[in-house]
């Protein structure tokens, strides 16, 4: 049974700490929560917010409609062969209890992406990654229903489109799906990745030659620890931007002028360009304006440092994108979604 409620304050389901209202807020804990709601008055007759842990949103003032919290949870799995494991997660489910409860069972795919704050309902929508894996990598397949008609459909891998920080749930099928669960296959027998270099510096410090998945996950959590805000204290959506991709000219171009300029070569021949770097270079690395600040350990992440207001943050999001632009003619995007 479904419980709408009227004018809820958001502050504890966004981890910017933004105390905006809703007009209305329901949580849905079945598929069938979410089919009666789509023949309720309100939803009807409003518009949506899905969200999961609010982790990836910034709100930029009230919300005017419906948000639905998705509280879908359960952990099933299956054994598809000798070594691999098809584990079912219901959307409402945190994300770091999955990663935490596959290490429990020794199964490998998912340590490198610890500590990623939300839920796992969203994890398909930005392809989350961290640490040289994205889920893209152990995705199998996920379920949802559609927003109008409530009908089910079954997204594969390649449905998904998946991309650095992009799905089809961002693209041609934005707004058009409510997840309720998704599948990961993973690996009985554990695949170390430590390619991502601070995994091994990190490994190193610990004393670690031989690496469990355990060892992994933990160097993964040291490190995000030491640089990311824990949004318990600080608010903050993580990563602001994407880091950019340009072509090797325009990399060439601005490596000749900035020789510390921080860029990985992509196998398209393209740079993806370190966004931090390009934000520190811009000497706004613990930049604040009216309570919204640019983070002091890592300049890509902005954070609610002094009771900022969403449109603050977002005004503070415009200057560091003008100040990265007119600098060095690189254009960054916002990977946070706005919800103007
Ligand atoms: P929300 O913020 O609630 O929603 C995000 C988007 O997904 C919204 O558009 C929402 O409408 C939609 N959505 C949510 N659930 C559903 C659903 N069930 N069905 C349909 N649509 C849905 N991300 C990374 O990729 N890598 C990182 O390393 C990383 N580090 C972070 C560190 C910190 C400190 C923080 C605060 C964030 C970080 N993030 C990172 C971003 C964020 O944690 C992820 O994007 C996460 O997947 C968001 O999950 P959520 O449940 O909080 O989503
Ligand atoms: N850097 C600076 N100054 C800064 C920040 C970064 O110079 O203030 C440079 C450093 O040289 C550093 C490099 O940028 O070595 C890369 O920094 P980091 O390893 O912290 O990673 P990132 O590119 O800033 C990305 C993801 C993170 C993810 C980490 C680890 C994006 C947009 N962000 O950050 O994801 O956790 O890599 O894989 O791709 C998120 O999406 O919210 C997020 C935190």
């Amino acid at each position: 049974m479904i419980r709408v409620q009227s004018k809820v304050n958001l502050k504890p389901y966004n981890t910017f700490g933004l105390a905006v209202t809703a007009d209305y807020f329901v949580e849905v804990f079945t598929e069938n929560d979410f089919i009666e709601l789509l023949d309720h008055g309100i939803y009807k007759t409003n518009p949506h917010l899905i969200i999961g842990g609010g982790s990836n949103i910034l709100l930029c003032t009230d919300f005017k409609g419906l948000v639905i919290k998705n509280s879908i949870t359960g952990i099933h799995s299956n054994k598809s062969s000798e070594d691999k494991i098809i584990v079912k997660v219901g959307a409402g489910e945190v994300w770091h209890h999955l990663v935490q409860y596959t290490l429990e069972q020794g199964w490998s795919g998912l340590e490198n992406l610890s500590l990623i704050p939300g839920c796992v309902g969203a994890s398909p929508m930005q392809n989350i990654g961290a640490y040289g894996v994205e889920i893209k990598d152990c995705f199998y397949e996920l379920e949802a229903l559609h927003v109008k008609t409530g009908q089910k459909r079954i997204f594969s891998k390649a449905d998904c489109l998946f991309g650095y920080r992009e799905s089809i749930f961002k693209q041609a099928e934005k707004g058009n799906y409510f997840i309720t669960n998704v599948s990961f296959i993973l690996d009985g027998k554990p695949k170390i990745n430590t390619s991502y270099g601070s995994i091994k510096e990190e490994l190193t410090q610990m004393g670690i030659n031989h690496p469990s998945i355990k060892d992994v996950a933990q160097a993964v959590v040291n490190i995000r620890q030491s640089k990311l805000p824990d949004p318990k204290i600080i608010g903050n959506a993580g990563s602001f931007f994407k880091n950019p991709e340009v072509s090797a000219e325009v990399y060439q171009t601005l490596k000749a002028t900035h020789e510390n300029l921080v860029a990985y070569l992509l196998p398209s021949g393209k740079y993806k360009l370190a966004a931090g770097w390009l934000i520190e270079a811009c000497g706004l690395k613990g930049y604040e304006q009216n309570g919204a600040a640019v983070h002091a350990k890592q300049a890509l992440v902005l954070i609610n440092k002094n009771n900022a207001t969403g449109q603050s943050i977002f005004d503070l999001s415009t200057v560091v994108k003008k100040t990265v632009q007119d600098k060095f003619g690189v254009t960054l995007e916002r990977e946070v979604n706005i919800i103007p």
